[in-house]
């Protein structure tokens, strides 16, 4: 052989072995992706079974292992199981998802007139939303538009965010905060940049970047991970305090915070395009796929900083989900490696580790997640967001294949 030939005899060897591997890997991702969608299902048909009977969507499993429902005043959780099954139905094409998401979400559809609670952008963009998004649906653009109507009524021009909490009530009541605003909040926002595309008033938008700007400004420290709470003054806008309510300490890391504000700063970039909003989504996953008290399965703790002897430590596969779901959609606006990082945690997560068999766990998806450590609730259990991210994080991954 001459060694013209070799060397084009070797460099086809070698197409074919770059081909073989990138195929082989695509493949896999395909297979997690359909496996894990198509359990997911079956399961949530026999949840939407027991949910169609109780005429209430679930939210978690109690310690006695019965099944806990959402609470009829409006349920910050409300809306993830009919938005799961608009994913399902957007992944089945199975008229009995559309018809069982719009039984789910109209248990809740009278809360979209609630001032209470900062939650109605997770209530109904997560339900409602998807209904646009996928039929076209008048009255959900309606729900929609109500519901952002009534979220920013929370808006305090002062400290240019949305109030999370009222503090005359409940367990806020006792915390001395004047008005707090919670990470989670970032999550909120998306229904407010929907409303304004829904009805051409720019002014829901500029309630979302003001709240997100403010949140970079004041709920993150120099390495980009976040405080829970900060509690302004509402007349000056001056920070009082910066807190935690459901990590570790005020100054830990919060699992579920962390994910909350990376798939927010995404969201934003998304609807925006500003750059400062990459920017900051890039650091905060850098904080997140480099820290090294995640454990190698990259599903974290439920604070980072939380001791061993605490409660046994558990992960949260919520935190896991949400921030998989926010990394490949960052995987899109920016070079890195944040989709090996996401795939790491879906296929984690779909092992028996934290995937519940078929017909168990209160036919939840996924196991072993937390609600609130301090508060004693929900701890290591199902929880219906964790699901719902699960299944977005597992979508956006298979679109990203067939887009390939
Ligand atoms: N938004 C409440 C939580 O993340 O638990």
């Amino acid at each position: 052989m001459t060694d013209t030939r070799r060397r084009c005899s070797l460099s086809f060897l070698a197409l074919c072995v770059v081909c073989l591997c990138s195929c082989s890997s695509s493949i896999t991702k395909e297979k997690l992706c359909v496996d894990n969608l198509n359990f997911s299902t079956q399961q949530l048909k026999l949840q939407y079974k027991l949910a169609s009977v109780a005429k209430r969507n679930p939210r978690t499993t109690n310690v006695d292992g019965t099944m806990h429902w959402t609470k009829e005043t409006a349920d910050w959780t409300d809306g993830f199981f009919p938005g799961s099954l608009w994913y399902l139905y957007e992944y089945s094409h199975d008229k009995y998802f559309m018809k069982a998401a719009r039984e789910m979400e109209n248990l809740f559809i009278s809360n979209r007139f609630s001032t209470q609670s900062h939650d109605l952008g997770f209530i109904f963009n997560c339900s409602f939303g998807h209904d646009l998004r996928l039929t076209g649906d008048a009255e959900a653009r309606q729900v929609l538009i109500d519901a952002s109507n009534s979220l920013m009524t929370r808006f305090r021009p002062e400290v240019g965010c949305i109030q999370s909490w009222d503090v005359n009530s409940g367990w806020q009541a006792n915390r001395g905060w004047k008005c707090p605003v919670i990470i989670d909040n970032m999550m909120n926002l998306e229904m407010l940049f929907k409303a304004s595309i829904l009805t051409g008033d720019s002014a829901y938008q500029k309630v979302a970047v003001s709240h997100a700007l403010t949140t970079m400004k004041n709920h993150y420290r120099p390495d980009f991970s976040c405080y829970h709470v900060v509690d302004y003054d509402p007349e000056t806008g001056a920070v009082r305090s910066r807190e935690t309510a459901q990590g570790f300490a005020d100054d830990s890391d919060w699992a579920r915070g962390q994910a909350w504000g990376l798939y927010g700063f995404v969201m934003c970039y998304r609807y925006t395009k500003n750059p400062v909003f990459l920017e900051e989504a890039k650091n905060i996953a850098a904080f997140i796929m480099n820290n090294p008290s995640i454990p190698s399965d990259n599903i974290p703790y439920w604070d980072y900083d939380a001791p061993a002897d605490l409660r046994g430590r558990p992960r949260d596969t919520s935190a896991a989900s949400c921030t998989a779901s926010a990394l490949i959609e960052l995987s899109g606006y920016a070079e890195g490696t944040y989709l090996d990082y996401a795939k790491k945690i879906l296929s984690s997560l779909s092992s028996p580790a934290y995937q519940a068999k078929l017909g168990e766990n209160n036919d939840f998806i996924l196991m072993h997640s937390v609600g609130s450590i301090p508060h004693n609730t929900e701890v290591d259990v199902p929880l219906n967001y964790a699901d719902y991210y699960y299944i977005e994080a597992l979508l956006r991954l298979k679109n990203l294949s067939s887009k390939k």
